[in-house]
C-alpha cells in the first residue's frame, strides 16, 4: 500500500514537532482520548450535585460506561467563595464534593472539575489566579481525576494588564500560567487528566504537551448546529500530526443529542470526533437520552476508531465538491476512511466519485460500514450517495 504523504510523513513529523518529550505519566491518564460526559454543553450553569449523580447513574444504566465512557466531569458554576485561608468553598449546588467524588468513583466512574488561570472563570466563578497549588491539592484531597482549565479572566487580569502592547509577551504570560498549574497538578501526586481550554491561541499542540497538558482545546466554542460543527471540524486538518497517546487534540465537547440536530448530523459529528482521535465528552441529558442517540454513542466500531492505541489522528486526504475524504490508520495495518457529504442533498442523487488512489489504495477493497455493520466492496471510482451531512465511515482491516 502506498501512502499519502501526509499519512506517510506522520512519525517523522510528530517526532520533530514536539517541543519537550510529554510528562512521563501523560500516558497513564489518557493513552486513549479520555471519554467521559461533561454538565456545560446541557446543563450550562444549572448544573447541580443532583444532575451529576443522575449522570454517573445512567452512564451506568446506559451502558455507556461498559463502552467506555468513565469521566463525569463538572463544568462552570460550582465555585463558591475563598475564606481567609484562601480555600476555595463549594456553592450551594454542590453541598459536599467530597461527597460527590465519592459517589461517582462508587460507580466505578471517575471525576472531573473546572477552573482557570484568572480571577474568574467564563461564568464569572471563583477562579484558581495565586491559589493554584492550594486549589489542586484539593482537587486531589476530594478525588479529582481530571480537570478542564480555562482561560477566560486570565487574559484581562494578566495578559492585558502586564503586557498590554506585546501580545509575544501575552502568550509567554498565558504558557507560564498553565505550566504553573501543570506542576502544581503533578505535586499532588494523584493522576490527573489536563485539559487545556484557551481556545486554540497560539499553537497549544506545541507547547501544551510538554507542561503535561494531555489535551488543549484547538478552537472556540461548539454548539449544537451543523455550520459550526463543521467549521471546527475544517480547523482540525493539518493538526493530526500534534496528536498521540497521552496527549490529544480537542476539538470540544460532543454535541450528540442537543439542540435541533438531524440524525444524521448527530452521526456525521459522532464519526468525525472519533477520527480525529478526540476526547469523547457526552454533553448531553443523559437521562432523558433517546435510543437513537444512545445507538450513536455506544457504537463500539466508531468508538474503537476514537480510542484505536496508535492514536493516529485523521488527515483530510482530499475534498471534491461538497464532500470531504478523511482517513487514519489503526493498529494492525487497518484504515479507516470517512466520506463525509458536508452539503446539500444533491449528493443523495448526483453520486461522488471516490478515488481509492488518491488514499494509497489500489483494487478493490473489503470494508466494514461501521454504521450499518454491512460488508462493503470499495473499487475505483465507485459511486457513493449520501443525503445532506451524512456519512460512510468504514474500517478496512487489510487495506491494499
Ligand atoms: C468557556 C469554555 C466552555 C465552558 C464555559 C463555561 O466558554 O470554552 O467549554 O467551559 O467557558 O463557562
Amino acid at each position: 500500500m502506498r501512502l499519502p504523504a501526509s499519512l506517510a510523513l506522520l512519525p517523522l513529523a510528530l517526532a520533530a514537532l514536539l517541543p519537550a518529550a510529554p510528562r512521563a505519566d501523560a500516558q497513564q491518564v489518557a493513552a486513549t482520548p479520555p471519554m467521559g460526559w461533561n454538565s456545560w454543553n446541557y446543563f450550562a450553569e444549572k448544573v447541580t450535585d443532583k444532575d451529576i449523580r443522575a449522570a454517573a447513574d445512567e452512564i451506568v444504566a446506559s451502558g455507556m460506561k461498559d463502552a467506555g465512557y468513565i469521566y463525569i466531569n463538572i463544568d462552570d458554576t460550582w465555585e463558591g467563595e475563598r475564606d481567609a485561608s484562601g480555600v476555595l468553598h463549594t456553592n450551594s449546588k454542590f453541598p459536599d464534593m467530597k461527597a460527590l467524588a465519592d459517589y461517582v468513583h462508587s460507580k466505578g466512574l471517575k471525576i472531573g472539575i473546572y477552573s482557570g488561570p484568572g480571577t474568574k472563570t467564563c461564568g464569572g466563578y471563583a477562579a484558581s489566579l495565586g491559589h493554584e497549588e492550594q486549589d489542586a491539592k484539593m482537587y486531589a484531597a476530594w478525588g479529582i481525576d481530571y480537570l478542564k482549565y480555562d482561560l477566560c479572566s486570565f487574559i484581562p487580569d494578566v495578559m492585558l494588564k502586564q503586557a498590554p502592547h506585546d501580545e509575544v509577551q501575552q502568550m509567554r504570560l498565558m504558557v507560564a500560567a498553565y505550566t504553573k498549574m501543570g506542576k502544581a497538578l503533578q505535586s499532588t501526586g494523584r493522576p490527573i487528566v489536563y485539559s487545556l481550554c484557551q481556545y486554540g491561541w497560539d499553537s497549544p499542540w506545541e507547547w501544551a504537551p510538554a507542561l503535561g497538558g494531555n489535551s488543549w482545546r484547538t478552537t472556540g466554542d461548539i454548539n449544537p448546529h451543523w455550520d459550526r460543527i463543521y467549521t471546527i471540524l475544517s480547523q482540525q486538518a493539518g493538526l493530526e500530526k500534534y496528536a498521540g497517546p497521552g496527549h490529544w487534540n480537542d476539538p470540544d465537547m460532543l454535541e450528540v443529542g442537543n439542540g435541533k440536530l438531524t440524525l444524521a448530523e448527530n452521526r456525521s459529528h459522532f464519526s468525525m470526533w472519533a477520527m480525529l482521535a478526540s476526547p469523547l465528552l457526552a454533553g448531553n441529558d443523559l437521562p432523558h437520552m433517546k435510543p437513537e442517540i444512545k445507538a450513536i454513542l455506544t457504537n463500539r466500531d466508531v468508538i474503537a476508531i476514537d480510542q484505536d492505541p496508535l492514536g493516529h489522528q485523521a488527515s483530510r486526504i482530499y475534498s471534491d465538491g461538497e464532500v470531504d475524504v478523511w482517513a487514519r490508520h489503526l493498529s494492525g495495518g487497518a484504515m479507516a476512511v470517512a466520506i463525509l457529504n458536508a452539503g446539500s442533498d444533491r449528493v443523495a442523487t448526483h453520486p461522488f466519485h471516490l478515488d481509492l488512489a488518491k488514499l494509497g489504495l489500489h483494487g478493490a477493497q473489503q470494508s466494514k460500514n461501521l454504521w450499518t455493520g454491512n460488508s462493503v466492496e470499495l473499487t475505483q471510482n465507485m459511486p457513493i450517495t449520501l443525503p445532506s451531512h451524512d456519512i460512510l465511515l468504514v474500517r478496512i482491516a487489510n487495506p491494499k
